[in-house]
């Protein structure tokens, strides 16, 4: 884990630039991409030498988990309750933060984008909309019509962020997961943690013959409930990739990976041996305020969550692709891909 901390000058300067970034229309609109970037460029000539050797080693891919503090908080303090998802979507201070995370998402050499499957939407709301936390929404759905998202306020096993058919390169029909998914909060009123785990201590317990298993296309999963309609479930994909640089890459779920039909047993051992360690890992735990963002590297650690139990937690959350993934590019600006 490494810590980027701003000074109180640096964090002047971020959030003035982050809310002329909202006032433009914040990330999805389009010229702010490149607005985003000239920003970062400024803001990298205000670091330290120190606070460059942390941003470059998240750029190299050899970060696990950045955590970024000392910025300006944003918005006005917690509401009676909980806006509607459509107001947030709207909500200038929540347009600010994401606008903030663009911008440490390009000093960390990655460039925010949306997928296809997310509706196209660079930025996403979470936070218990589609009941499931532990306390009831006004229209709180039957437990098992709560749909499994981060638009719900369920409980959420281990997982890397979707999709999951390929890592680092494009393949004929899919773009990769995420590099990095960056989260702040709106609100987080109960001081409720985000968890990460990191996979490269698991992946060395588990040893090389295990590793190697993991590397074949045997493992099937499924998708998320809030992803466009009309495509299926996954086949034949790894676990674990390797790119030619010696660097890997991780794509998990622990609740909705399994073993293909027909898969050889040592698919099967492979990937028990995978859940239980990830079961007995080591969990850093971070809690999220509007000051507060984390970059999680979404090939090298996974993260989960309990059960939402103020509804009034809401995080911003983006993707970011580094400079080893290549997507399926629909449009630049905003930078769309295809899922
Ligand atoms: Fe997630």
């Amino acid at each position: 884990m490494a810590v980027l901390k701003w000074l109180p000058s640096q964090a002047e300067y971020l959030h003035q630039q982050a809310v002329r970034l909202a006032r433009a229309g914040g990330p999805q609109a389009a010229g702010v991409r490149e607005r985003a970037e000239a920003s970062a460029s400024a803001l990298r000539e205000l670091l330290d030498p120190g606070q460059r050797a942390v941003v470059d080693g998240y750029a190299s891919n050899r970060t696990t988990l950045l955590v970024v503090e000392g910025m300006r908080e944003v918005g006005e303090g917690v509401p009676e309750t909980r806006p509607s998802l459509e107001s947030l979507k709207v909500d200038f201070d929540c347009q600010v933060l994401a606008s903030r995370s663009q911008l440490l998402l390009n000093l960390c050499d990655n460039r925010a984008f949306a997928y296809d499957l997310d509706y196209n939407e660079m930025v996403r709301i979470v936070g218990n909309f589609k009941g499931g936390g532990q306390h009831k929404i006004p229209e709180e759905p039957a437990p098992e019509d709560v749909e499994l998202s981060s638009h719900s306020g369920l409980a959420l096993g281990a997982h890397t962020e979707p999709p999951y058919y390929c890592s680092f390169h494009a393949t004929q029909r899919r773009s990769p997961a995420p590099s990095t998914l960056i989260l702040t909060a709106r609100w987080n009123p109960l001081q409720e943690p985000t968890q990460v785990i990191p996979v490269t201590p698991v992946l060395e317990a588990l040893g090389e013959p295990v590793v190697d298993a993991l590397t074949r296309k045997h493992y099937q999963f499924t998708r998320p409930d809030s992803y466009v309609p009309g495509d299926e479930d996954g086949r034949d994909v790894s676990i674990v990739d390797y790119n030619p640089h010696g660097d890997y890459a991780f794509r998990f779920s622990a609740y909705r990976f399994s073993a293909c039909a027909g898969a050889p047993e040592t698919a099967h051992r492979a990937l028990a041996a995978l859940q239980a360690g990830i079961a007995n890992a080591e969990r850093l735990q971070v809690t999220l305020d509007s000051s507060k963002a984390i970059l999680i590297n979404n090939t090298k650690a996974l993260h989960c969550r309990d059960s939402i139990k103020d509804n009034r937690r809401i995080l911003v959350r983006l993707f970011g692709y580094n400079r080893f993934s290549t997507a399926i590019v629909q449009s630049t600006d905003p930078m769309l891909v295809q899922g």
